[in-house]
């Protein structure tokens, strides 16, 4: 099948989508490549949530900013609803980002800490030229605010204000402003507090389901994304390692393994990732010919140091690049 044609069930499809950053290359320093994105082809289902999971660094929001065209692939493709990122007038580009829109992990960076609360909700519309009365414009943002669980005394508030919860809530109403069909939510949930994070999950679940959103949503944290998504993608340095097709299906590569593993202990000190697994991530310049997980892989034979995996389908849409899976 062409993976670049999109199938009907999916809103954003990516094909062999690749981003390298160079450094370097100045008087005595060799210029160097690495690959942020490595080849990464995957569908995201509509009304549904698509979860994405890794250690920093893997590579989870250069996906996101590519995903969204905030920016450009060295190769490969998304295609959003039907139409190929890549080939879109700047005009044509600015209709499509009413309907793509991303929340943050830091509320702060989404939300001028010198604007109340009303005048960031207000904002997504004068940027976008949209046309409002204010009478019209004071009622849609009302809605907003009460369409993410604030209530409206805090319109008067300052960022400062409000908790990390709160200013999270904001974050979302702002960027559900354009009535967009297709929300980026990178780790909108890591700088809070574990019960705060539930509550926001819920309501991004509440959200989904009224307003019919599609999500793409990031996080280091396995158990979370098993927990709110309907399919998790599991990266490791810019690759794809497995895609569960649905939250029951027990993970059979040794990373998502050591991953989850990792993750059941809701405090980061107590976690056993480091003891699990072993050895450091390598070096994103490295080059690697076989698994890129190999160096840390209990299971790692000579085949994985030379050849790479190839993303196989274990059935019902369960992917996995591993040469010897787990049981
Ligand atoms: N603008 C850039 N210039 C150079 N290197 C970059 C740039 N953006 C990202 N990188 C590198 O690309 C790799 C992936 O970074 P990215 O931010 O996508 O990871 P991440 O999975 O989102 O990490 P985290 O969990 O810490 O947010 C890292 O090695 C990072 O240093
Ligand atoms: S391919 Fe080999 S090194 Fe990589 S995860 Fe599988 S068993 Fe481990
Ligand atoms: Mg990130």
């Amino acid at each position: 099948m062409d993976a670049s044609v999109p199938r009907d069930d999916s809103l954003v499809t990516m094909t062999d989508l690749t981003r390298e950053f160079s450094s370097g290359g100045g008087f005595m320093k060799p210029r160097r490549t690495m690959r942020a994105v490595n080849d990464v082809s995957l569908d995201v289902p509509r009304g549904k949530v698509t979860g994405v999971v890794g250690e920093s660094g893997c590579g989870k929001s250069t996906l996101a900013r590519l995903v969204l065209r905030l920016l450009e692939a060295t190769e490969g493709t998304v295609i959003f609803d039907g139409k190929n990122l890549a080939t879109q007038s700047q005009a044509e580009m600015r209709k499509l980002r009413r309907q793509m829109q991303m929340v943050f992990q830091d509320p702060y960076s989404a939300i001028d800490p010198r604007y109340t609360i009303r005048r960031a909700l207000l904002e997504p519309f004068q940027v976008q030229g949209e046309a409002k009365t204010a009478a019209e414009a004071r009622a849609t943002v009302d809605e907003l605010i009460s369409m993410v669980g604030l209530s409206p005394r805090i319109m008067d508030s300052f960022p400062h204000q409000l908790s990390g919860g709160q200013k999270q809530r904001v974050g979302i109403a702002r960027a559900l402003a354009l009535r967009p069909s297709f929300l980026v939510l990178d780790e909108p949930t890591a700088s809070l507090d574990v019960s705060i994070q539930a509550q926001i999950v819920d309501l991004l679940e509440a959200l989904k389901e009224e307003l019919g959103l599609t999500y793409l949503f990031i996080s280091h944290d396995l158990s979370l994304v098993r927990y709110f998504c309907d399919r998790v993608v599991v990266m490791y340095l810019g690759r794809v390692m497995e895609i569960l097709p649905g939250a029951e299906t027990q993970p059979r590569h040794h990373y998502a393994h050591a991953l989850l593993d990792s993750n059941f202990e809701p405090d980061p000190t107590r976690r056993k990732i480091v003891t699990m697994l072993g050895g450091e991530i390598p070096s994103p310049f490295a080059k690697i010919p076989g698994c890129a997980f190999a160096a840390r892989c209990p299971a790692a034979s000579d085949a994985c140091r030379r050849e790479r995996p190839p993303l196989t389908n274990l059935g019902d849409g369960h992917m996995i690049a591993c040469h010897n899976p787990m049981d």
